[in-house]
C-alpha cells in the first residue's frame, strides 16, 4: 500500500530523473497520460541492469525462465478469479467529479484531494483493461462478443499456471519447479498519481515455485538464509528484527519456503544497493490479502515522499490457481510425489520493476554543498549504474582525443558500460557524470602520452588516483 504524497515535498528524484534521461511522462508531446511511463536511454539501461541481476539471481536457485502472452482470453480469467476480485472501490468527488481509489486517506467521509469537496462511493471498479481478439462483426449477438473478448494480463503468473502440464514434464514430473518470467503488466489504476509508483502498464518479475506442501517446511537450502537479520512486520504482536530461522521457528513466519523467500529478495534487494534501513517486511491484514493468497509478505521501501511503499509482494498461493484451473476445464493437475498425489502448493515473489527503479534513484540521490556550488549525485552501485565510466581528453586536443577514444574503446570491448565526453569544462563533465550516478570518471592528459597513466576519479570521495591504462579493467570495479 502506498500512502499519500508527504505534502509539499517536491520530487526531486523525479525532477532529476527526467531532466537527465531515465524516464519521462509518456506521450508528454500530446499532454501525457497519467499512469504511463516511458524510459530514456540511462533508465532503460538502469532496468536492463536490474534486470539482468535479477534473472541471474533466480538461475542460480535452478529455476527457468519463460516468456507468455500479455493478452489473455476471457476464461482465463474467469477461472483465475481476476474477472470477480480483481477490482478497487472508487470514490468520487460530488463537487469537481475526481475519481478515487478508496486507501487509508481517501474513503467516504474524507475530503476530495482536488477541492475539498464531499466524497461518496462510486463502487468497485474492475482494474483489468480488456479488448476484443479478432474482428467482431458489427450488431454480432452477445455470445460472439463474449467469444472475441480478452484481458491484458494484470499479473504475468497466469502464464505460469497455464502451462504448468507442459512445465512439470519439461521438469520431468518432479518437484520443486521454479519458473521466472519478466514482462509487463496492465492495471487500469483509477488514481495513478505517483510517478513509476502507481502505473497502468508496469514490469513485473515473478516467481511461481510449485511446492508439495508436505515440503513447505524443509526447504533443502534454508541454512543459507536463516541467520539473515530482518525487521518483520507482521499483522498480529508487535514489529521485530529477528532472524529468518528464529522468524519461522516461533510461527511469525508460517514455513520454511515462504521464509526462504523472504531472505531472497531481501538479499537482492541489498545487491541492487537498496539500504538495508530502508526496508522492512509487512504481512498482509487477513481482510487485505489478494483473492489468492492464503498469506502475503511485502516488502517495503521507505520513501522520503510517499512513506512505506510496496515493492515487492510475497505470496503463499497454496493451490488455488491450479485448483481454479482445473475445476473449470475439469482436468486433473496432480502431480505424483513420494507422499502421495498432490496439488502443489505455489510460493510467489513479484517484483515491481519500475517502484524497485523509483526506489533506487531516490535513495541513491544526495545532494552536497561545496565551496561554491550544489553537488547532485546518484550513488548507484557499480554494477547497476547505468554508465560505469566515462573517459574523458583533459582539453579538446586531437592528440588528447585519441588516446582518449582508444582508453573508451579498450573499456568498451572489456564490456564496461562506458561513456566518451569531450565537451565544456572538465570540471561540468565531473557533474553531469555525478548527477546520472556514474561511479568512475577516467580522465586523459598530457602524462598519459609519456608514461601511459590515467586519472581516475571516483565519484562519492572525489578522490583521484593515477593509474597505468594496463591495470584499468581491474581497477574499476
Ligand atoms: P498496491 O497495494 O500498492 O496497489 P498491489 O498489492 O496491488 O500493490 P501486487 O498485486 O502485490 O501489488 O503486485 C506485485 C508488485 O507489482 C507490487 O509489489 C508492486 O511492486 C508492483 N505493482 C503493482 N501495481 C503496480 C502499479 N500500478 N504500478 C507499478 N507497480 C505496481
Ligand atoms: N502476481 C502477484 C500479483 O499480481 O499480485
Amino acid at each position: 500500500m502506498v500512502s499519500a504524497e508527504k505534502e509539499g515535498k517536491k520530487d526531486e528524484t523525479a525532477e532529476l530523473a527526467r531532466r537527465r534521461g531515465f524516464i519521462w511522462q509518456a506521450f508528454e508531446i500530446y499532454g501525457g497520460v497519467a499512469g504511463f511511463y516511458d524510459y530514456g536511454p540511462l533508465g532503460a539501461a538502469l532496468k536492463r541492469r536490474v534486470e539482468a541481476k535479477w534473472r541471474e539471481f533466480y538461475r542460480r536457485e535452478g529455476f527457468y525462465e519463460i516468456e507468455t502472452t500479455t493478452i489473455a482470453p476471457r476464461p482465463v480469467f474467469e477461472s483465475s478469479g481476476h474477472l470477480e476480485c480483481f477490482t478497487d472501490p472508487a470514490v468520487v468527488c460530488k463537487r469537481c467529479k475526481s475519481v478515487f481509489r478508496v486507501d487509508e486517506h481517501v474513503y467516504v467521509g474524507a475530503m476530495c484531494p482536488e477541492c475539498g469537496g464531499a466524497l461518496e462511493p462510486s463502487g468497485e471498479f474492475q482494474l483489468m483493461f480488456q479488448t476484443r481478439i479478432g474482428v467482431t462483426r458489427e450488431g454480432a449477438d452477445a455470445q460472439a462478443l463474449r467469444k472475441s473478448e480478452g484481458y491484458l494480463r494484470p499479473e504475468t503468473a497466469q502464464g505460469m499456471f497455464i502451462n504448468f502440464q507442459r512445465l512439470l514434464k519439461f521438469n520431468r514430473d518432479k518437484l520443486p519447479l521454479g519458473i521466472l518470467q519478466i514482462g509487463k503488466a496492465y492495471r487500469n489504476e483509477i488514481s495513478p498519481r505517483q510517478s513509476l509508483i502507481r502505473l497502468r502498464e508496469f514490469t513485473m518479475a515473478e516467481v511461481e515455485l510449485f511446492v508439495d506442501p508436505s515440503e513447505k517446511n524443509r526447504h533443502p537450502r534454508f541454512a543459507e538464509v536463516k541467520d539473515r537479520i530482518v525487521p518483520f512486520v507482521p499483522n498480529e504482536g508487535e514489529p521485530v528484527e529477528t532472524s529468518i530461522g528464529n522468524a519461522v521457528s516461533t510461527g511469525i513466519i508460517a514455513n520454511e519456503y515462504l521464509g526462504y523467500h523472504i531472505g531472497r529478495v531481501d538479499e537482492f534487494l541489498g545487491s541492487i544497493g537498496l539500504p538495508h534501513d530502508r526496508v522492512h517486511f509487512r504481512q498482509h491484514e487477513k481482510d487485505e490479502m489478494a483473492h489468492y493468497a492464503m498469506d502475503c509478505w511485502d516488502a517495503e521501501f521507505l520513501s522520503e515522499k510517499y512513506g512505506w511503499m510496496e515493492i515487492v509482494g510475497i505470496a503463499d498461493r497454496g493451490d488455488y490457481d491450479l485448483s481454479a484451473h482445473a475445476a473449470s476445464l475439469n482436468i486433473d493437475l496432480h502431480v505424483r510425489t513420494e507422499t502421495g498425489k498432490v496439488v502443489p502448493h505455489v510460493i510467489e515473489p513479484s517484483f515491481g520493476l519500475d517502484r524497485i527503479i523509483y526506489a533506487l534513484l531516490e535513495s541513491a540521490f544526495y545532494e552536497e554543498q561545496l565551496e561554491k556550488e550544489t553537488r547532485r549525485v546518484l550513488r548507484f552501485k557499480s554494477d547497476v549504474a547505468p554508465i560505469q565510466v566515462a573517459v574523458f581528453p583533459l582539453l579538446n586536443r586531437d592528440e588528447l582525443k585519441s588516446k582518449a577514444q582508444e582508453v573508451f574503446e579498450l573499456l568498451r570491448n572489456a564490456s564496461f558500460f562506458v561513456e566518451y565526453d569531450s565537451a565544456g569544462s572538465i570540471g561540468k563533465r565531473y557533474r553531469r557524470q555525478d548527477e546520472i550516478g556514474t561511479p568512475y570518471c577516467v580522465t586523459i592528459d598530457y602524462d598519459t602520452l609519456e608514461d601511459a597513466t590515467v586519472t581516475v576519479r571516483q565519484r562519492d570521495s572525489m578522490q583521484q588516483v593515477r593509474v597505468p591504462i594496463q591495470d584499468l579493467k581491474t581497477a574499476l570495479v
